[in-house]
Protein backbone atom coordinates (compact mmCIF):
# COMPACT_ATOMS: atom_id res chain seq x y z
CA UNK A 1 0.00 0.00 0.00
CA UNK A 2 1.44 3.49 -0.75
CA UNK A 3 1.58 5.82 2.17
CA UNK A 4 -0.50 8.25 0.09
CA UNK A 5 -3.75 6.09 0.24
CA UNK A 6 -6.42 7.02 2.74
CA UNK A 7 -5.81 4.05 5.26
CA UNK A 8 -9.54 3.30 5.45
CA UNK A 9 -9.55 2.49 2.10
CA UNK A 10 -8.47 -0.81 1.87
CA UNK A 11 -10.74 -2.81 4.26
CA UNK A 12 -12.32 -5.05 1.51
CA UNK A 13 -11.19 -6.11 -2.22
CA UNK A 14 -13.91 -3.94 -3.62
CA UNK A 15 -12.19 -0.65 -1.93
CA UNK A 16 -9.01 -1.83 -2.55
CA UNK A 17 -9.98 -2.03 -6.39
CA UNK A 18 -11.00 1.28 -5.97
CA UNK A 19 -7.75 2.59 -4.34
CA UNK A 20 -5.77 1.02 -7.35
CA UNK A 21 -7.90 3.40 -9.53
CA UNK A 22 -7.19 6.33 -7.41
CA UNK A 23 -3.31 5.12 -7.79
CA UNK A 24 -3.67 4.58 -11.48
CA UNK A 25 -5.02 8.02 -12.66
CA UNK A 26 -2.90 10.26 -9.74
CA UNK A 27 -0.62 11.14 -12.29
CA UNK A 28 -3.53 12.93 -14.76
CA UNK A 29 -6.24 15.32 -14.83
CA UNK A 30 -9.21 12.88 -15.59
CA UNK A 31 -12.45 14.08 -14.43
CA UNK A 32 -14.26 11.41 -12.08
CA UNK A 33 -17.18 10.69 -11.07
CA UNK A 34 -18.32 8.96 -8.04
CA UNK A 35 -21.89 7.19 -7.87
CA UNK A 36 -22.73 5.44 -5.05
CA UNK A 37 -25.50 5.83 -2.37
CA UNK A 38 -25.44 8.36 0.46
CA UNK A 39 -22.82 7.20 3.43
CA UNK A 40 -20.80 5.27 1.31
CA UNK A 41 -17.66 7.62 1.56
CA UNK A 42 -17.79 8.88 -1.44
CA UNK A 43 -16.10 12.39 -0.23
CA UNK A 44 -13.41 10.33 0.93
CA UNK A 45 -13.06 8.91 -1.73
CA UNK A 46 -12.64 12.48 -3.69
CA UNK A 47 -10.00 13.75 -1.01
CA UNK A 48 -8.21 10.54 -1.31
CA UNK A 49 -8.14 10.82 -5.17
CA UNK A 50 -6.96 14.88 -4.76
CA UNK A 51 -4.50 13.51 -1.77
CA UNK A 52 -2.89 11.29 -4.37
CA UNK A 53 -2.33 13.64 -7.29
CA UNK A 54 -0.04 15.91 -8.54
CA UNK A 55 -2.08 18.61 -7.33
CA UNK A 56 -2.07 17.74 -3.65
CA UNK A 57 0.17 20.83 -2.64
CA UNK A 58 -3.03 22.85 -4.12
CA UNK A 59 -6.65 23.39 -2.55
CA UNK A 60 -9.64 20.80 -2.26
CA UNK A 61 -12.57 22.92 -2.63
CA UNK A 62 -16.07 21.21 -2.05
CA UNK A 63 -19.47 22.63 -3.32
CA UNK A 64 -22.84 20.68 -2.37
CA UNK A 65 -24.84 21.62 -5.58
CA UNK A 66 -27.89 20.38 -3.28
CA UNK A 67 -26.80 22.96 -0.37
CA UNK A 68 -26.60 26.30 -2.38
CA UNK A 69 -30.25 27.95 -3.64
CA UNK A 70 -30.47 27.03 -7.33
CA UNK A 71 -30.31 31.04 -8.27
CA UNK A 72 -27.10 31.48 -6.27
CA UNK A 73 -24.88 27.98 -7.92
CA UNK A 74 -23.75 30.36 -11.07
CA UNK A 75 -22.37 33.06 -8.95
CA UNK A 76 -20.96 30.37 -5.88
CA UNK A 77 -19.34 28.32 -8.83
CA UNK A 78 -17.91 31.16 -11.31
CA UNK A 79 -18.02 34.41 -9.49
CA UNK A 80 -19.82 37.47 -10.71
CA UNK A 81 -18.95 41.30 -11.24
CA UNK A 82 -19.98 44.13 -8.83
CA UNK A 83 -23.64 45.15 -10.42
CA UNK A 84 -24.26 41.89 -11.45
CA UNK A 85 -27.15 41.03 -9.88
CA UNK A 86 -29.29 43.58 -7.37
CA UNK A 87 -27.10 42.59 -4.16
CA UNK A 88 -23.77 42.31 -6.09
CA UNK A 89 -22.15 44.91 -4.25
CA UNK A 90 -18.63 44.08 -5.40
CA UNK A 91 -16.76 41.48 -7.22
CA UNK A 92 -16.34 38.18 -5.64
CA UNK A 93 -14.44 34.58 -7.17
CA UNK A 94 -15.89 31.71 -7.24
CA UNK A 95 -14.83 28.08 -6.37
CA UNK A 96 -13.46 27.82 -9.47
CA UNK A 97 -10.77 30.14 -8.84
CA UNK A 98 -10.69 28.96 -5.57
CA UNK A 99 -9.90 25.79 -6.76
CA UNK A 100 -6.84 27.16 -9.00
CA UNK A 101 -4.18 24.62 -9.22
CA UNK A 102 -6.17 21.91 -7.53
CA UNK A 103 -9.35 20.01 -7.13
CA UNK A 104 -12.72 21.26 -6.95
CA UNK A 105 -15.34 18.59 -5.86
CA UNK A 106 -18.66 19.34 -7.36
CA UNK A 107 -21.22 16.94 -4.83
CA UNK A 108 -24.53 16.23 -5.92
CA UNK A 109 -24.07 17.29 -9.24
CA UNK A 110 -27.34 16.39 -10.25
CA UNK A 111 -29.03 19.36 -8.00
CA UNK A 112 -27.33 21.49 -10.41
CA UNK A 113 -29.82 23.26 -13.21
CA UNK A 114 -30.11 22.28 -16.89
CA UNK A 115 -28.89 25.62 -17.69
CA UNK A 116 -25.64 25.43 -15.10
CA UNK A 117 -25.00 21.98 -16.18
CA UNK A 118 -24.55 23.69 -20.31
CA UNK A 119 -22.09 25.92 -18.61
CA UNK A 120 -20.37 23.60 -16.54
CA UNK A 121 -19.83 21.46 -20.13
CA UNK A 122 -18.86 24.50 -21.73
CA UNK A 123 -16.06 25.18 -19.29
CA UNK A 124 -14.97 21.19 -19.03
CA UNK A 125 -14.01 21.56 -22.40
CA UNK A 126 -13.10 25.02 -23.35
CA UNK A 127 -11.01 25.36 -19.66
CA UNK A 128 -12.54 28.86 -19.69
CA UNK A 129 -14.87 30.47 -17.96
CA UNK A 130 -16.43 34.17 -17.38
CA UNK A 131 -17.93 35.37 -13.96
CA UNK A 132 -21.97 36.14 -13.66
CA UNK A 133 -21.65 39.51 -15.33
CA UNK A 134 -18.45 39.66 -16.59
CA UNK A 135 -16.89 39.36 -19.87
CA UNK A 136 -13.46 38.63 -19.61
CA UNK A 137 -12.39 34.87 -19.91
CA UNK A 138 -10.86 33.02 -16.96
CA UNK A 139 -8.43 30.15 -17.54
CA UNK A 140 -9.91 26.72 -15.66
CA UNK A 141 -6.71 24.74 -13.82
CA UNK A 142 -8.77 22.91 -12.30
CA UNK A 143 -9.75 18.78 -11.72
CA UNK A 144 -13.19 18.36 -11.18
CA UNK A 145 -14.28 15.44 -9.28
CA UNK A 146 -18.15 15.01 -9.32
CA UNK A 147 -20.28 12.65 -7.19
CA UNK A 148 -24.26 11.73 -6.86
CA UNK A 149 -26.21 8.96 -5.48
CA UNK A 150 -28.87 9.77 -7.84
CA UNK A 151 -29.69 7.59 -10.65
CA UNK A 152 -27.99 9.56 -13.55
CA UNK A 153 -29.02 6.94 -16.38
CA UNK A 154 -33.08 7.93 -14.90
CA UNK A 155 -32.28 11.43 -14.92
CA UNK A 156 -31.24 11.59 -18.58
CA UNK A 157 -34.31 9.43 -19.66
CA UNK A 158 -36.34 11.96 -17.87
CA UNK A 159 -34.56 14.97 -19.42
CA UNK A 160 -33.03 16.36 -16.39
CA UNK A 161 -29.82 15.37 -16.81
CA UNK A 162 -27.29 16.40 -20.28
CA UNK A 163 -26.21 13.79 -21.73
CA UNK A 164 -22.94 15.14 -23.04
CA UNK A 165 -22.43 16.44 -19.35
CA UNK A 166 -22.40 12.94 -18.36
CA UNK A 167 -20.37 11.66 -21.15
CA UNK A 168 -17.67 14.49 -20.35
CA UNK A 169 -17.97 14.06 -16.32
CA UNK A 170 -17.22 9.75 -16.31
CA UNK A 171 -13.96 9.90 -18.00
CA UNK A 172 -13.12 7.82 -15.15
CA UNK A 173 -16.36 6.23 -13.29
CA UNK A 174 -16.01 5.08 -9.32
CA UNK A 175 -18.96 3.29 -8.12
CA UNK A 176 -18.49 3.13 -4.03
CA UNK A 177 -20.32 -0.07 -3.32
CA UNK A 178 -22.62 0.21 -0.39
CA UNK A 179 -21.54 -1.02 3.16
CA UNK A 180 -24.23 -4.44 2.73
CA UNK A 181 -22.17 -5.33 0.15
CA UNK A 182 -18.98 -5.53 1.71
CA UNK A 183 -20.20 -6.39 5.33
CA UNK A 184 -16.10 -7.72 5.70
CA UNK A 185 -15.39 -4.06 6.60
CA UNK A 186 -17.57 -3.51 9.48
CA UNK A 187 -15.56 -4.96 13.01
CA UNK A 188 -12.49 -2.81 11.52
CA UNK A 189 -14.77 0.16 11.10
CA UNK A 190 -16.67 -0.16 13.80
CA UNK A 191 -13.72 -0.97 16.04
CA UNK A 192 -12.09 2.27 14.55
CA UNK A 193 -15.29 4.36 15.01
CA UNK A 194 -15.02 3.40 18.36
CA UNK A 195 -11.60 4.62 19.24
CA UNK A 196 -12.06 7.93 17.61
CA UNK A 197 -14.90 8.64 20.16
CA UNK A 198 -13.69 6.82 22.92
CA UNK A 199 -10.93 9.84 23.00
CA UNK A 200 -12.92 12.17 21.44
CA UNK A 201 -15.71 11.88 24.51
CA UNK A 202 -13.16 10.36 27.14
CA UNK A 203 -14.60 7.31 27.60
CA UNK A 204 -13.50 3.13 27.38
CA UNK A 205 -16.38 1.56 26.35
CA UNK A 206 -16.28 -1.46 24.27
CA UNK A 207 -18.44 -3.97 21.96
CA UNK A 208 -19.87 -7.09 23.15
CA UNK A 209 -19.66 -10.01 20.71
CA UNK A 210 -23.51 -9.85 20.79
CA UNK A 211 -23.68 -6.71 19.36
CA UNK A 212 -20.58 -6.83 16.82
CA UNK A 213 -23.21 -9.55 15.82
CA UNK A 214 -26.17 -7.07 15.21
CA UNK A 215 -23.67 -4.99 13.54
CA UNK A 216 -22.44 -7.01 11.26
CA UNK A 217 -26.27 -8.81 10.24
CA UNK A 218 -28.03 -4.48 10.10
CA UNK A 219 -28.92 -3.61 7.01
CA UNK A 220 -26.88 -0.18 7.40
CA UNK A 221 -29.32 2.00 4.48
CA UNK A 222 -27.63 4.78 5.46
CA UNK A 223 -23.94 3.42 4.99
CA UNK A 224 -20.83 4.03 6.61
CA UNK A 225 -22.57 7.39 7.75
CA UNK A 226 -25.03 5.33 10.24
CA UNK A 227 -22.37 2.79 11.04
CA UNK A 228 -20.33 6.15 12.10
CA UNK A 229 -23.39 7.94 14.07
CA UNK A 230 -24.45 4.57 16.11
CA UNK A 231 -20.93 4.21 17.34
CA UNK A 232 -20.75 7.52 18.69
CA UNK A 233 -24.20 7.04 20.62
CA UNK A 234 -23.27 4.27 21.74
CA UNK A 235 -20.17 5.79 23.52
CA UNK A 236 -22.13 8.89 24.06
CA UNK A 237 -25.13 7.42 25.67
CA UNK A 238 -24.61 5.40 28.98
CA UNK A 239 -26.11 2.35 27.68
CA UNK A 240 -25.30 2.89 24.58
CA UNK A 241 -25.90 -0.65 23.45
CA UNK A 242 -29.09 -0.52 23.75
CA UNK A 243 -29.59 2.82 21.84
CA UNK A 244 -28.33 0.80 19.00
CA UNK A 245 -31.18 -1.79 19.84
CA UNK A 246 -33.87 0.90 19.91
CA UNK A 247 -32.02 2.74 17.24
CA UNK A 248 -32.37 -0.61 14.55
CA UNK A 249 -35.85 -0.69 15.74
CA UNK A 250 -37.20 2.60 15.07
CA UNK A 251 -34.87 3.10 11.94
CA UNK A 252 -36.87 0.11 10.41
CA UNK A 253 -39.85 1.04 10.46
CA UNK A 254 -40.94 3.43 13.59
CA UNK A 255 -42.89 0.49 15.01
CA UNK A 256 -40.72 -0.38 18.12
CA UNK A 257 -43.22 1.42 20.17
CA UNK A 258 -46.46 -1.01 19.11
CA UNK A 259 -44.62 -3.56 20.83
CA UNK A 260 -47.33 -5.53 23.67
CA UNK A 261 -46.41 -3.23 27.12
CA UNK A 262 -45.15 -5.52 29.91
CA UNK A 263 -44.61 -5.13 33.38
CA UNK A 264 -41.74 -3.13 34.12
CA UNK A 265 -40.41 -5.06 36.64
CA UNK A 266 -40.04 -8.53 35.21
CA UNK A 267 -37.84 -7.24 32.57
CA UNK A 268 -34.57 -5.33 32.27
CA UNK A 269 -34.42 -2.25 30.31
CA UNK A 270 -32.11 -4.04 27.81
CA UNK A 271 -34.58 -7.27 27.49
CA UNK A 272 -37.46 -4.50 26.67
CA UNK A 273 -35.25 -2.87 24.34
CA UNK A 274 -34.40 -5.85 22.03
CA UNK A 275 -37.76 -7.61 22.20
CA UNK A 276 -38.94 -4.34 20.62
CA UNK A 277 -36.38 -4.18 18.10
CA UNK A 278 -37.38 -7.69 17.25
CA UNK A 279 -41.31 -6.89 17.39
CA UNK A 280 -40.26 -4.07 14.94
CA UNK A 281 -38.41 -6.28 12.47
CA UNK A 282 -41.06 -8.74 12.69
CA UNK A 283 -43.74 -5.88 11.98
CA UNK A 284 -41.42 -4.29 9.60
CA UNK A 285 -41.01 -7.36 7.52
CA UNK A 286 -44.65 -8.78 8.00
CA UNK A 287 -46.01 -5.31 6.23
CA UNK A 288 -43.32 -5.33 3.15
CA UNK A 289 -44.58 -9.04 2.26
CA UNK A 290 -48.06 -8.05 2.46
CA UNK A 291 -47.24 -4.99 0.55
CA UNK A 292 -45.03 -7.44 -2.25
CA UNK A 293 -47.56 -9.83 -2.00
CA UNK A 294 -44.90 -12.45 -0.32
CA UNK A 295 -42.42 -11.83 -3.46
CA UNK A 296 -39.12 -11.80 -1.75
CA UNK A 297 -36.77 -11.13 -4.19
CA UNK A 298 -38.63 -7.73 -4.29
CA UNK A 299 -38.68 -7.88 -0.42
CA UNK A 300 -34.82 -8.42 0.58
CA UNK A 301 -34.38 -5.43 -1.88
CA UNK A 302 -36.55 -3.20 -0.37
CA UNK A 303 -35.27 -4.65 3.33
CA UNK A 304 -32.27 -4.05 1.89
CA UNK A 305 -30.91 -7.57 2.95
CA UNK A 306 -29.98 -10.67 1.31
CA UNK A 307 -32.58 -12.85 -0.22
CA UNK A 308 -30.99 -15.47 2.23
CA UNK A 309 -31.56 -13.73 5.61
CA UNK A 310 -35.04 -12.55 4.36
CA UNK A 311 -35.92 -16.07 4.23
CA UNK A 312 -34.22 -16.83 7.82
CA UNK A 313 -35.73 -13.89 9.24
CA UNK A 314 -39.13 -15.00 7.68
CA UNK A 315 -38.38 -18.16 9.41
CA UNK A 316 -37.11 -16.65 12.66
CA UNK A 317 -40.13 -14.49 12.94
CA UNK A 318 -42.91 -17.37 12.49
CA UNK A 319 -43.97 -15.55 9.33
CA UNK A 320 -46.43 -17.40 6.75
CA UNK A 321 -47.60 -16.65 3.54
CA UNK A 322 -51.11 -16.46 3.13
CA UNK A 323 -52.11 -19.04 1.42
CA UNK A 324 -51.00 -21.35 3.71
CA UNK A 325 -52.41 -19.11 6.48
CA UNK A 326 -55.57 -19.63 5.35
CA UNK A 327 -54.97 -23.59 4.86
CA UNK A 328 -53.58 -23.41 8.64
CA UNK A 329 -56.55 -21.05 9.87
CA UNK A 330 -59.34 -23.89 8.16
CA UNK A 331 -57.10 -27.21 9.89
CA UNK A 332 -57.39 -25.20 12.98
CA UNK A 333 -61.33 -24.53 12.38
CA UNK A 334 -61.91 -28.09 11.37
CA UNK A 335 -60.29 -29.45 14.54
CA UNK A 336 -61.67 -27.02 16.79
N1 LIG B 1 -13.74 3.73 4.73
C1 LIG B 1 -14.07 4.61 5.70
N2 LIG B 1 -13.34 4.70 6.82
C2 LIG B 1 -13.67 5.56 7.80
N3 LIG B 1 -14.67 6.41 7.74
C3 LIG B 1 -15.42 6.39 6.65
C4 LIG B 1 -15.18 5.49 5.57
N4 LIG B 1 -16.10 5.69 4.61
C5 LIG B 1 -16.89 6.67 5.08
N5 LIG B 1 -16.49 7.10 6.29
C6 LIG B 1 -17.13 8.12 7.11
O1 LIG B 1 -18.53 8.00 6.93
C7 LIG B 1 -19.11 9.29 6.76
C8 LIG B 1 -19.78 9.37 5.41
O2 LIG B 1 -18.81 9.35 4.41
P1 LIG B 1 -18.88 10.36 3.16
O3 LIG B 1 -17.58 10.26 2.43
O4 LIG B 1 -19.30 11.73 3.60
O5 LIG B 1 -20.05 9.65 2.33
P2 LIG B 1 -20.82 10.17 1.03
O6 LIG B 1 -20.07 11.35 0.50
O7 LIG B 1 -20.80 8.99 0.11
O8 LIG B 1 -22.21 10.50 1.48
C9 LIG B 1 -18.01 10.30 6.94
O9 LIG B 1 -17.99 10.75 8.27
C10 LIG B 1 -16.75 9.49 6.64
O10 LIG B 1 -15.65 9.99 7.32
MG1 LIG C 1 -20.92 13.24 0.25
Amino acid sequence: MSPDRAPLLDRSPRMRAIGTVIENIADTDATVLLRGESGVGKDLVARAIHATSSRRQGPFVKVNCAAIPQGLLESELFGHEKGAFTGAHRRKPGQFEYANKGTLYLDEIAELPLALQAKLLHVLQDFQFARVGGHGLLDVDTRVIAATNRNLEEEMARGEFREDLYYRLNVVEIRVPPLRERREEIPGLAAWFLDKFNAQYGRQKQLSPETMNRLQEHSWSGNVRELENVIRRMVVLTDGEQAFESLVAGGRNGHAAAAPSVPVTSESLREIARRGAREAERQALAEVLERVRWNRAEASRILKVSYKTLLNKITECGLTPPSRRAFQDSIRSLSG
